[in-house]
């Protein structure tokens, strides 16, 4: 405990969730306190951090387009805007309380930025740029966190312009990754689909022999444009994953590192320039495993998110090492392991089995499953 105050926290910053409009013991509610209390965080709004460094290298990019940025919305939104604005169907699985934080019934962390596409088009917006903290009940890994960041953008076209929409799209977002990683970076599209887009891509780039996904696009559905009262008119959207980038970008090899306090990390972006990051320290790691039969509602996510709150970033990856079905009872078994390792510090056993046996306790009252 005394060990972890050495590094200077001089980065903390004070939650600004409403707890008092959205009590997180109300009954829909699914947002744990230690996600509450990073709402207002902004890592993105930081100059010296890598978002904020990223983010400012893309807006330079757009600017000269005539984007305008719109950066502090509030990342508490409804669920129409999240998903109805957008055509999200209602039986659709990002909807579901295992994908998405729920404040209360109608009222969700955003999962991602086009929530707010609406909205800004209702004003009469024609280029814009939001980028935001967005939130996803997820797996536990390098690359995934329960808060990540993204950057969308927007742009209407006159109506006799329509024929470059596609083209226009496509170029400016290979442009855009040239602007970011250089001539030579490797990159490819693919067909995708998204209920608010007609047709949608996604572009992949080419890092350590790993084709990987950074952005999403495409001609934004007429209807999305109609329920904004802009029927007449057509446009493109895109969506930025900037975590994704920044770990290609700085070579940052864990999504953990953007939250820690460490000054080993932070000093090493102090210039607010693009550099490859130094890693200072691998400490090893601890694996933990626990086995349980299912319940019928058993949804892995909710797993993670215990282990999450009880381990907070200590824990690096959670992940499925044995299933199997009781040839007698027909029950399932499922067995998970748990990589504990800490960012900027050694983790001794007894710490780690301490945080075992509170998750292994939780997994029973929080889960009604039983262990093995
Ligand atoms: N919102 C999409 C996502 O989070 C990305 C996207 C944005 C796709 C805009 C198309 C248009 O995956």
């Amino acid at each position: 405990m005394i060990l972890r105050r050495v590094w200077r926290c001089t980065r903390r910053s004070f939650s600004s969730f409403p707890y008092n409009r959205y009590p997180l013991d109300a009954p829909n509610c699914n947002v744990p306190r230690n996600i509450a209390k990073r709402v207002g965080t902004n890592l993105h709004r930081q100059p010296q951090h890598p978002l904020g460094i990223l983010q400012r290298r893309i807006l330079e990019f757009w600017q000269p387009h005539g984007f305008q940025l719109y950066d502090q919305l509030s990342p508490i939104v409804s669920t129409t805007h999240n998903f109805d604005h957008l055509r999200i169907p209602s039986d659709h699985v990002s909807r579901s309380p295992s994908d998405t934080y729920y404040l209360n019934a109608t009222t969700v962390l955003r999962t991602h930025t086009s929530a707010h596409q609406h909205e800004l088009l209702k004003t009469g917006q024609n280029r814009f740029l939001v980028a935001g903290d967005v939130y996803r009940r997820d797996e536990i890994d390098r690359s995934h966190y329960p808060i990540f960041h993204q950057m969308e953008g927007v742009k209407i076209f006159a109506p006799h312009e329509q024929n470059l929409i596609q083209s226009e799209l496509k170029e400016s977002l290979e442009q855009l990754a040239e602007h970011l990683f250089g001539q030579h970076i490797t990159k490819r599209w693919i067909d995708t689909y998204f209920p608010f887009t007609e047709p949608s891509f996604e572009l992949e780039i080419l890092f350590e022999g790993e084709w990987l996904e950074v952005l999403g696009c495409g001609v934004i559905h007429p209807e999305v444009l109609a329920k904004a009262g802009r029927g007449e008119q057509m446009g493109y959207a895109f969506g930025l994953g900037l975590e994704r980038l920044a770990m290609v970008l700085f070579q940052i090899p864990d999504i953990r590192l953007f939250w820690t306090h460490d000054e080993r990390f932070h000093r090493q972006f102090a210039s607010g320039e693009i550099v490859r990051f130094e890693p200072y320290s691998k400490f090893p790691p601890c694996f933990k495993d626990i086995s349980f039969w299912l319940e019928s509602a058993f949804h892995v996510n909710d797993l993670n998110e215990i282990v999450r709150d009880v381990a907070g970033d200590l824990v690096e990856r959670v992940w499925l090492i044995d299933d199997f079905v009781h040839p007698k009872t027909g029950k399932t078994s499922h067995c998970y392991r748990i990589a504990y390792r800490s960012m900027d510090r050694s983790l001794t056993n007894e710490e780690i089995d301490d945080l075992q046996e509170v998750v292994r306790n939780r997994v029973v009252n929080d889960l009604g499953v039983i262990l093995r």
